[in-house]
């Protein structure tokens, strides 16, 4: 249906249809993905889902003339305050965790500009674990992202590093509490201190932990401070959508004050319509996110986190022990929440992850960068804790399928050739044949190691340059 439909059609067909539609997307409620979906069970989808549809066609343009958004919003930013121990903290409500670091680098881009107006090139300095978020916001925004390497064994940030780091345009740093790719908490502690030594703000990036850390140390795990009782911290992102189980488009970015906050505000009176005044990127916005975020957090409650917390955390550490109990697999670092990395000697991951795609399951690549080498990536979610000892002998078995096919071969014959290639002079077309000879010519094959272990050798120029290129011809209609 690429036409729009000349009668209009009924309830149950266009159902029907979209059913049709989603025949093919993952079938993420049978806890056997470790990624992309956070599933409390079907009560808290269920609750999430009929919330949605009440507050759709309201407008939180103006929550003077819808003010349940006013009220939701100040009950859940103060929820979040609370748990994030920011006494007279100030936050806003976003549309995900990269709209919320958007909207955190951007309050310390237009702050530096009241305040340190001599700063033409602002910079803020990340760890290479920070989240691809922070380098689409310094795109956006103007802001130049100065990368540290982490600590090759810990894989946090490195206090050392961030230091040496900082230089007269530095406006902001970064610390993950966890970071994505390998699940660890960076020093947010020794992070504030420079920040304060430095007269710098530092945003620490809880999307994936702000929630759910706070539950696990009130259940007895050891978690460091990485919050507002944290002396430099300035701001913090922090998801719903992923460990509060809410459903998408849900996540808060919050200020240590209220006058911090306002530089993230944006008012506009400038033109010939009504005057415009948004807290974050939105203007015309429904309340399905919102309104959803309220209801399964208040629907799981206080005892349900604790609970979800405890048995994430039980599943994620016998994870842990059984990969490393696989031969040839390890966990890159102990993880300190529930998501973690391991890697692979003497047999290809991109290959385990097809083999386990075989049988069902769906786990992550992550690229090589630098030093670090490609593997694969958990995050462990309520859905996959009764999934833990079948997702194990799996995965020795996959392993064992994985160790007898070739594999690298392709990447070879391209790495020779890499060296003459100047990504700059490349056209839609030469990106095409490549793709096509990487194995992806009209959509993706079942079976992506040889993709995988193609992107895996390209510089990031080369391999951003030919996902563009993918995304643009994969959105043709
Ligand atoms: C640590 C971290 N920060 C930011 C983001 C970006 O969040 P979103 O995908 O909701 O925009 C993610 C996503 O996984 C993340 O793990």
């Amino acid at each position: 249906m690429s036409e729009l439909s000349k009668k209009g059609q009924g309830r149950e067909e266009i159902l029907s249809k979209l059913e049709q539609y989603r025949a093919d997307d993952l079938a993420w409620r049978d806890g056997h993905c470790f990624a992309y979906v956070y599933d409390a069970g079907r009560e808290a989808e269920r609750i999430g889902r009929e919330v949605m549809g009440m507050f759709s066609m309201e407008n939180g343009l103006d929550p003077t003339t819808f003010p349940s958004f006013k009220r939701l919003e100040n009950d859940l930013m103060g929820i979040s305050a609370a748990h994030l121990r920011g006494e007279g903290a100030a936050g806003t409500f976003t549309s995900g965790g990269t709209e919320s670091i958007i909207l955190a680098v951007k309050t310390a881009r237009d702050r530096a500009r009241a305040l340190r107006p001599e700063i033409a090139a602002p910079e803020m300095v990340l760890a290479e674990t920070a989240h691809a978020a922070f380098h689409k916001a310094a795109a956006y925004l103007g802001v130049k992202a100065v990368m540290t390497k982490v600590d090759p064994v810990t894989f946090k940030a490195d206090l050392a590093a961030t230091r040496a780091a900082i230089g007269p345009n530095t406006i902001l740093l970064v610390g993950s509490a966890p970071s994505y790719a390998h699940g660890v908490i960076d020093p947010i502690r020794g992070l504030g201190q420079i920040a304060l030594e430095h007269d710098l703000l530092l945003h620490v990036d809880g999307c994936v932990g702000g929630w759910l850390l706070p539950f696990m140390r009130r259940n007895g795990e050891e978690v460091p401070d990485f919050d507002f009782t944290v002396p430099g911290v300035t701001s913090i992102s922090m998801d719903f959508h992923k460990y509060a189980f809410t459903p998408k488009g849900a996540s808060v970015v919050l200020y240590k004050d209220k006058a911090l906050r306002a530089y993230q505000f944006f008012a506009c009176s400038n033109w010939t319509g009504y005057t415009v005044v948004n807290a974050a990127v939105q203007s015309s916005k429904s309340g399905s996110a919102l309104a959803a975020a309220w209801a399964v957090i208040n629907h799981l409650g206080d005892e349900g986190y604790l609970k979800h917390a405890a048995e994430v955390r039980k599943a994620t550490l016998r994870l842990a022990e059984g990969i490393n109990a696989i031969d040839g697999l390890s966990v890159m670092a102990p993880p300190e929440m529930c998501m973690f990395a391991f890697k692979a000697e003497g047999v290809s991951v991109f290959h385990i992850i097809d083999e386990m795609k075989e049988r069902g399951w769906l786990i992550q690549p992550q690229m090589r960068f630098g030093d670090i080498p490609e593997n694969i990536h958990m995050s462990v979610h309520p859905a996959n804790v009764e999934w833990v000892e079948p997702f194990l002998a799996d995965l020795a078995d996959a392993v064992e399928a994985a160790r007898g096919l070739p594999s690298g071969q392709l990447a070879a014959m391209i790495q020779d050739q890499l060296a003459s290639i100047d990504v700059s002079t490349l056209g839609p077309e030469q990106f095409s044949a490549f793709m096509a000879m990487a194995g992806a010519g009209e959509g993706l094959p079942v079976r992506m190691a040889p993709i995988q272990e193609v992107m895996n050798i390209l510089p990031s120029a080369l391999s951003e340059a030919l996902l563009i290129n993918f995304f643009n011809d994969l959105f043709t209609p």
